[in-house]
């Protein structure tokens, strides 16, 4: 699919199925976030694959964004490794290095004809502590991943509202 219209056509979606994802696709999402870019490739990515029973029902117990999926991509960045800048004081590219991961995860499963939904609406420390993430680790993000419940699964109005390019862009 050309790039434009697969990133056109992914959505935010919040109704899955109980439809387990297939172990090659589970790996091509592996590999998605093994090879994206990073800070210094430092690869301070951590991604938790939330799918036993037990850590899906630990999931939804502090997170209402996980619509019925049975895979959560829980992501977290390692701060030993990420970059840190030597140019600003406190400047580390962890969170922009797990944003790319996150999209690049994002990205194949629609090419995979699955459908995910990006949720950072949860307590991110409870997280830490349910799932006994090491100290120098912070959760990020969630990540549903899933086939789309077709009968509830729609894009929001949200999905088609989009700014005016003179509000968002200035050549200078
Ligand atoms: C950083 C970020 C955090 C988000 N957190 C949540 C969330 O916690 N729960 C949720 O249902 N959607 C969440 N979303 C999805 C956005 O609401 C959605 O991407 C936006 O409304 C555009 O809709 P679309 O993804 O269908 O195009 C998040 C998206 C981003 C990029």
């Amino acid at each position: 699919m050309d790039f434009l219209e697969l990133a056109k056509s992914r959505y935010s979606c919040r109704a899955f199925t109980d439809r387990p994802i297939e172990d090659e696709k589970l790996a091509k999402l592996i590999e998605a976030a093994r090879i994206a870019p990073t800070g210094k490739n430092n690869q301070p990515q951590r991604i938790y694959i939330l799918k036993s029973e037990d850590a899906i029902e630990k999931i939804n117990s502090i997170c209402k964004c996980i619509f019925g999926a049975k895979t959560v991509f829980m992501i977290a960045v390692d701060t030993d490794r990420e970059w840190k800048s030597t140019y600003e004081e406190g400047f580390t590219s962890g969170i922009e290095d797990i944003s790319i991961v996150a999209t690049h995860i994002m990205l194949e499963a629609k090419e995979l004809g699955l459908e995910t939904c990006w949720v950072n609406a949860f307590p991110q420390s409870k997280a830490e502590a349910l799932f006994a993430i090491p100290e120098n680790e912070k959760v990020i993000l969630l990540m549903p991943v899933g086939y789309p419940d077709e009968a509830k699964a729609a894009p929001s109005p949200r999905h088609e509202e989009s700014r005016d390019d003179t509000e968002m862009i200035q050549l200078k």
